[in-house]
């Protein structure tokens, strides 16, 4: 299903509510959280839903998508830090039930199947936010993944540092490597929710949405979910057929 939307906050609001409806009817939601600008829009609205009414979100669980390797601990843009401040902080959830992939280069050997078990132990995820790169990306799957990819460490992209520079003082800041759940893990939750907006992602929705399913467009994987929501607003939605 593909929903056209005006912007970015109308797109936000719509996957609030969905949100909201999922924590009402299940508690102990599992969520598959990303971070970057895109979902910033519904992170904000559902906090607003929260101080308008009241939920209790205490049991959420939560799973981040992708982690940079080697930041400092506390570093302001490791995605520890960002899910910390753009989601957890504001939406009151537990600090111990919303887990990211360890960054840090001493644990990496392990940390891809470490995180790929607490998922299972969680029980899946019932609904996965996700973004889109320029390059096709979900999560930090850069053209070439397998669509059978767990949890592993990739190489990021010119292209994507260039489009992550904006996060850090130098685009020579930008970490070359990350772990990143890989697109069998993301094929795993129950719901996909893809948001888009602005027209430099509308190739890559294009393609995730109407090209061949290749591993060369890593959003075509999207094809093989039988439960996906995508949500774009006009400009994203451009070059669709
Ligand atoms: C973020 C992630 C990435 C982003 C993508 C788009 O956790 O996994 O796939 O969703 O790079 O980033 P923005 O939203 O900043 O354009």
């Amino acid at each position: 299903e593909v929903i056209v939307v005006e912007n970015a906050d109308a797109a936000g609001e719509l996957i609030a509510a969905s949100i909201r409806a999922l924590i009402e009817a299940r508690p102990d939601a599992v969520l598959g959280l990303a971070t970057g600008s895109t979902p910033l829009p519904i992170y904000r609205s559902l906090a607003r839903s929260f101080a308008d009414r009241p939920l209790d979100v205490s049991q959420v669980r939560g799973f981040s998508l992708d982690e940079y390797v080697g930041l400092a601990a506390g570093h302001p843009e490791s995605y520890r830090s960002v899910i910390t401040r753009e989601v957890v902080t504001p939406l009151g959830l537990t600090p111990g039930n919303i887990h990211v992939p360890s960054g840090d280069p001493a644990g990496l050997p392990a940390a891809g199947a470490d995180y790929e078990r607490a998922i299972v132990r969680a029980g899946g995820v019932d609904l996965q936010i996700l973004g889109i790169g320029r390059t096709g990306h979900l999560g930090f799957n850069e053209p070439g993944s397998s669509f059978e990819s767990l949890t592993r460490v990739k190489t990021l992209t010119p292209q994507t540092r260039a489009d992550n520079a904006r996060f850090f003082a130098s685009a020579d800041e930008v970490p070359v490597h990350c772990i990143t759940q890989g697109l069998g893990t993301i094929r795993r939750a129950r719901h996909l929710v893809l948001l888009a907006v602005g027209e430099g992602k509308a190739a890559a929705i294009a393609a995730a949405v109407e090209g061949p399913v290749t591993a060369s467009q890593p959003g075509s994987a999207i094809q093989l979910h039988p439960h996906v929501t995508v949500v774009v607003d006009e400009a994203a939605a451009s070059m669709l057929a």
